[in-house]
Parts: C-alpha cells; sequence; structure tokens
C-alpha cells in the first residue's frame, strides 16, 4: 500500500504546481492514497471551501492543516462539514473541525491524525498527549496510522517520531518547508522524515517574495508578506510503502521536483 504525502502547498504557484503534477505522480510512484498539507493553500495563509473542494478534485483523499488553519476566517463555515480535512488536534477542546480522520482505501482502514508542536509556536495543548489518545482510539478501527506534525523544532519531530515507533505507519513533519534528508523507517518500521518540505513558488523564502524577507532582515521593520506570482515552482513529497496487514511501514522515499529539474533533468 503505497501512500503519497505532499507538503505544505503556498499560494496558486503551489496549487498549479499540485494540479499540473499530482495525477502523474500518482501514476509514477503507484499512490494508493493521496494526502496533502494545505494550511497555505490560499495566498500562504488558510484554506477556503473553494480551495479545499480543488485539491480534492486533483487527486487528494487527505488535506491537513497548520498553524495556519484558522486564516481564512471562512474556515469557520465549513470544516464542522467535511470529513477530508483534519486540523491540529491539540487545538483546545472546543475547537471547530477534527484532528484525526478516517478513510478507506478498498478493505484497508487508515486513520489521518494531524498535530502541532509547541516549541517556538503558540502555546497549545500537549501533542504527546493528545496523539497517544487518538492512537488508542484509531488502532481499534484503522490498519495504518498516519500522523502529520506540524511543528518547528528539528527534536520536538523527532521527538514525535520516536514517541511513535511501531505505534504508528508514518510521522511526517511539516511547517518548515524545506525537506529534510532523514527519511527512514525507525527500528519499530514507523516511516519518519523531519520535514517533507513545501509545494509553491521556487525561487522564494519559505514561499514568500525573498525580496520582502531580505528587507524585513535588513530593516527589521514592518513589511507585507506576499506570496510571489511565478510558474517556476518546487513539490516535495515523500511516499511511503505500508504493509496493510500490519501497518508496518517498509519503505520512505523523497519526493522533489523543482524548476532545475525540470530544466537540466
Ligand atoms: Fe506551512
Ligand atoms: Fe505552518
Amino acid at each position: 500500500m503505497k501512500i503519497l504525502f505532499i507538503g505544505d502547498i503556498v499560494g496558486k504557484p503551489g496549487r498549479d504546481a499540485l494540479q499540473q503534477q499530482l495525477t502523474q505522480l500518482k501514476r509514477q510512484h503507484r499512490a494508493d492514497f493521496t494526502i496533502v498539507n494545505g494550511e497555505n493553500a490560499a495566498h500562504g495563509k488558510g484554506i477556503t471551501k473553494k480551495i479545499y473542494h480543488q485539491i480534492l478534485e486533483w487527486g487528494a483523499d487527505m488535506v491537513t492543516l497548520g498553524n495556519h488553519a484558522w486564516d481564512k476566517k471562512e474556515i469557520f463555515d465549513f470544516i464542522d462539514d467535511t470529513d477530508q480535512l483534519v486540523r491540529p488536534a491539540n487545538f483546545p477542546e472546543g475547537t471547530p473541525g477534527k484532528g484525526m480522520q478516517y478513510a478507506t482505501i478498498g478493505k484497508t482502514k487508515i486513520a489521518i491524525i494531524n498535530a502541532q508542536g509547541r516549541t517556538f509556536m503558540n502555546p497549545i495543548d500537549d501533542p504527546f498527549t493528545v496523539v497517544d489518545g487518538l492512537i488508542e482510539q484509531a488502532k481499534r478501527n484503522a490498519h495504518i496510522i498516519f500522523v502529520d506534525f506540524h511543528a518547528e523544532a528539528t527534536s520536538e519531530k523527532q521527538a514525535m517520531g520516536w514517541y511513535l515507533d511501531g505505534r504508528a505507519s508514518a510521522v511526517v513533519g511539516t511547517h518548515t518547508h524545506i525537506q529534510t534528508s532523514d527519511n527512514r523507517i525507525l527500528p519499530n518500521r514507523t516511516a519518519y522524515i523531519t520535514d517533507v518540505g513545501m509545494t509553491g513558488p521556487y525561487n522564494s523564502i519559505l514561499g514568500v517574495d525573498k525580496n520582502a524577507v531580505i528587507r524585513k532582515f535588513k530593516t527589521g521593520l514592518p513589511v507585507k508578506f506576499d506570496v510571489p506570482e511565478t510558474d517556476q515552482t518546487v513539490l516535495s513529497g515523500v511516499v511511503i510503502d505500508v504493509d496493510q496487514n500490519t501497518g508496518e511501514a517498509k519503505k520512505i522515499e523523497r519526493i522533489l521536483v523543482n524548476d532545475d529539474h525540470l530544466n537540466f533533468e
């Protein structure tokens, strides 16, 4: 069973890259199930109902979120009616939406959990304890448990990977937007990567207009962060091979398609 995960879609360039490449990527990697992080899909900040549906139309089966989940206010109007959208599970109780969703792939049931780190991020509930509870529920119902851990600190993401080793099929990191090269299968058969990377404008700083970010560093003055308009993109993802009977991961491979690859390969 192959699970394809695509990292944070940033703005229109990210959406365009997804729309143009997802069908081919799914075919190439024989993906049975596709998860896309959409927290930056609407001009870098949040997601709209229209974009959520587009991401599904283009071939995703599940959309995860992160700290930008609430940036587009219309999320509150539709999140409770969705069954293919997951927001961080450790937001305080009473928060709209769900931190875990189930889906079926043939006869196999998969649970998708989204959680958010607390180091160098807004304080929220402890992700480790919250994920424990969700895994207890999920393991009664699902063969495969997939965790998107949206966090800033490498150490916190590694801690979640090791903490869930043998209890989740995969723990993939998102949020820092740059793909790390530490993809591996942990000893108890959990696939892990610290950060999948983003899908968006290639000649940018984490998806944001590079000149604005440089100006911010040079002057310290308030600067408006925009997603540049461009057709030069990077698409970042991983494909994870999971044994659907045991839930054990067999392989995790990185996918990075950027403008260099398109021009020079
Ligand atoms: Fe992001
Ligand atoms: Fe984020």
